[in-house]
């Protein structure tokens, strides 16, 4: 079974939209003849069309870094799904540990904003890992079966294998303390085995997990050798084009 791998980069709360475009331009040339990884960077809101609009006619794709459930309507601050395909944006990450840990995103809001770009023909790339605390204690495994069958929660198997899960250990992100190979693949594996239970082979099979969590150009090559490892999610090295160019192109 071969899945496309996917590696997305998270731009987080960096770059103007002038820098932005800078970057996607610098990038655009550097993947070019890339045809065997999905490609996807993930401005910051004011970004996006800008990025999108520089990007046009490459083989990039563009991610928001949250969605809102409803439409339209009074939520100050939220964009919703309509809002980001209209200016061409085919993926959104979800639920990233910054999300839930500075600004209080639960499991059901997670779901409901998956469920809403999903609806929208947005792909969510959804997020989920354990703190150390977690780690440490031995639940690790439990926490992130968790976090994935609360997102997942009213999908049905066959859009389930569209979804794209991020598993990113809260202790690896920005701190340059990678999970070695084997931590990424029993977490991703895990992740693999809990949607084979709860939504049949099938989609366990075409689901594509991400390992996220300080990937460098030094380890992108071992950690897509781990068979349940379908990609990444980069944060910082996704800031240069040069190193986010030599991990999409490993
Ligand atoms: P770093 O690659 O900077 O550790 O960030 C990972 C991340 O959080 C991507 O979403």
């Amino acid at each position: 079974m071969a899945r496309k791998p996917i590696i997305a980069g998270n731009w987080k709360m960096n770059n103007t939209i002038a820098a932005g475009v800078e970057l996607v331009k610098e990038l655009i040339p550097l993947v070019k003849d890339n045809d065997k990884v999905d490609i996807v960077v993930c401005p910051t809101s004011t970004a996006l069309a800008g990025v999108s609009e520089a990007k046009k006619g490459s083989n990039i794709h563009v991610g928001a870094q949250n969605v809102h459930w409803e439409k339209s309507g009074a939520f100050t601050g939220e964009i919703s799904a309509d809002m980001l395909t209209e200016i061409g944006v085919e993926y959104c990450v979800l639920g990233h540990s910054e999300r839930r840990d500075y600004f209080g995103e639960t499991d059901e809001g997670v779901n409901k904003r998956a469920r809403a770009a999903f609806a929208a023909g947005i792909t969510p790339i959804i997020c989920c890992g354990e703190s150390l605390e977690i780690r440490e204690k031995g639940a690790y495994l439990e926490k992130v079966a968790y976090q994935v069958k609360m997102a997942l929660d009213g999908f049905k198997p066959e859009e389930v294998e569209k979804l794209v899960i991020a598993y990113e250990p809260i202790w690896a992100i920005g701190t340059g303390k990678t999970a070695t190979f084997d931590q990424a693949e029993e977490v991703c594996k895990h992740i693999r085995e809990t949607v084979a239970a709860a939504y049949g082979q099938k989609a366990a099979d075409e689901i594509r997990i991400q390992y996220g969590g300080s990937v460098k150009p030094a380890t992108i090559k071992d950690l897509m050798q781990q068979p349940n490892v379908d990609g990444a999610l980069v944060g910082g090295a996704s800031l240069k084009a040069k190193d986010f160019s030599e991990i999409v192109n490993f």
